[in-house]
């Protein structure tokens, strides 16, 4: 079977090698040469992943079977539908039911048309004078948000990045002057405390396969705090749950992801592809704080990893609707990713800077390595102005993947890189346990 992957960053080089042990041939287009990738697919096309028409042109050229779209950009640009009016069958959901992340707006009131538990109070608006009244209203424990597209960077939140309601009308003024997210319009949401996780799951329609939980993190800098990006690292548990959160908190949020596909298909918007959840674990349960209509990024490192059914198989079960005929497992294993990414990342990162990476001594210390967006030039490897490459420790308990992760990246060097090595570490999960259990009295 011939499959495409779309797109070129470290989740994507996940998808590949998931690809490849189902012993499929790999196809690849990219906008930036990732080497992890280069080596193991059959053929490759360096281009802009969004660019409808070429993509489509390389994958009837190439007599594909099956697409896998990776980011978000291109599923709104609509690749997927072009690819499905050749015939083509792509794991990954249409541009309408990818709506349910790239129009924030839609995602609310989806949910609260459909009277789905798990949402947060919100309204969007085209108006600032309007958005200032339920700002207020709100005392301004609010999140401002653009309405479409932001690669996860355009959310400000009380606290965090503004201190009051003067700040928060100022940052919607300018989400709707500047067309933030590509349209003047604002998304002002309740702001939801707690802690935060990530469901991933398949989806064929109708039946959805959870898998286990994950915790991201956005916050650039230790300790959660600077600029949100496009997610640091992330740890998920050998019991399939995170150390501040039980199987109820779970559950709810599986038939919360359940409960907003089966909308979708209500609505003439059929998912299939996979479903992203990501949640606030609040005092009251599971808060939705944005849906994702592909793999998270660098929560799919977390799972696919883990799989142990043939993932391609699962792909072809998601787009004919099989899904509910297939026994999907994981490994009882935790794990520990962290992103390495260049000076500066999130403000003003160093970009065609080299860094060097020993891939054999990885491999030895039994970590996994993957690329994101670097670029090879001359068996050399450059940064770019985003996440470079990450790392992924596997062991019984997180706190040995952890050790694991850390000495793999001593086998990374460059003089321009950063990383957050509190990720998974003891002292940073202490703390996400005990503010839940001061959320819950
Ligand atoms: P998003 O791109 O919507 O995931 O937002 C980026 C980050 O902002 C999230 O991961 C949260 O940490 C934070 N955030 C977004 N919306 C809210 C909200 N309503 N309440 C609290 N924090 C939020
Ligand atoms: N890790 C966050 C995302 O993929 O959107």
């Amino acid at each position: 079977m011939k499959v495409l992957v779309i797109g070129g960053g470290a989740r994507e080089h996940t998808i590949c090698e998931a690809v490849k042990r189902s012993d499929a041939e790999l196809y690849s287009i990219m906008k930036n040469l990732n080497p992890g990738i280069r080596r193991i697919a059959r053929d490759f096309y360096l281009h802009d992943e969004t660019d409808v028409e070429k993509v489509t042109e390389y994958a009837v050229s190439k007599n594909i079977d099956l697409a896998i779209v990776g980011p978000e950009a291109p599923e709104e640009a609509g690749i997927t539908n072009a690819l499905r009016e050749k015939g083509i069958a792509v794991a990954s959901p249409s541009k309408e039911a990818a709506e349910i992340e790239t129009n924030k707006e839609f995602m609310r009131s989806l949910m609260e048309r459909h009277g789905i538990i798990g949402t947060l109070k919100s309204r969007a608006f085209s108006d600032v004078r309007e958005a200032k009244k339920f700002i207020e209203m709100m005392d301004g424990e609010v999140a401002v948000k653009p309405v479409g597209l932001t690669g996860g960077k355009g959310v400000k939140v009380a606290g965090d990045h503004f201190r009051n309601i003067e700040e928060a009308v100022k940052y919607a003024e300018e989400v709707i002057t500047k067309k933030i997210g590509g349209e003047a319009r604002v998304l002002i949401e309740e702001k939801a405390a707690g802690e935060e996780f990530t469901i991933q799951a398949f989806c064929d329609g109708s039946t959805i396969i959870p898998t286990p939980a994950v915790q991201d993190h956005k916050r650039l800098l230790p300790g959660d705090d600077g600029p949100n990006t496009g997610g640091m690292g992330s740890y998920s548990d050998a019991s399939g749950l995170l150390p501040f959160m039980d199987r109820n908190d779970y559950e709810e949020a599986v038939s919360i992801l359940q409960g907003i596909v089966e909308a979708m298909g209500r609505e003439g918007r059929d998912y299939r592809g996979v479903i992203y959840g990501q949640f606030m674990l609040t005092g009251e349960g599971p808060k939705v704080i944005e849906i994702n209509a592909r793999w998270g990024d660098p929560e799919a490192m977390n799972i696919l990893p883990l799989l142990k059914a043939d993932f391609v198989d699962i792909c072809m079960a998601m787009v004919e609707g099989k899904l509910s005929r297939k026994r999907v497992g994981f490994e009882r294993k935790s794990t520990v990713c962290k992103y390495v990414v260049p000076e500066g990342y999130g403000t003003n990162p160093m970009a065609d800077k080299e860094i060097f990476v020993d891939e054999n001594a990885i491999k030895k210390e039994g970590g996994q390595l993957f690329y994101a967006s670097v670029n090879e030039r001359d068996g050399k490897i450059y940064t770019t102005r985003s996440r470079s490459l990450a790392v992924v420790g596997i062991a019984d308990r997180i706190e040995e993947a952890e050790k694991i992760c850390e000495k793999c990246l001593e086998h990374v060097k460059g003089e321009h890189i950063f990383i957050r090595h509190d990720i998974g570490k003891k002292e940073l999960i202490q703390k996400r346990i005990d503010h839940i259990a001061m959320l819950r009295g």
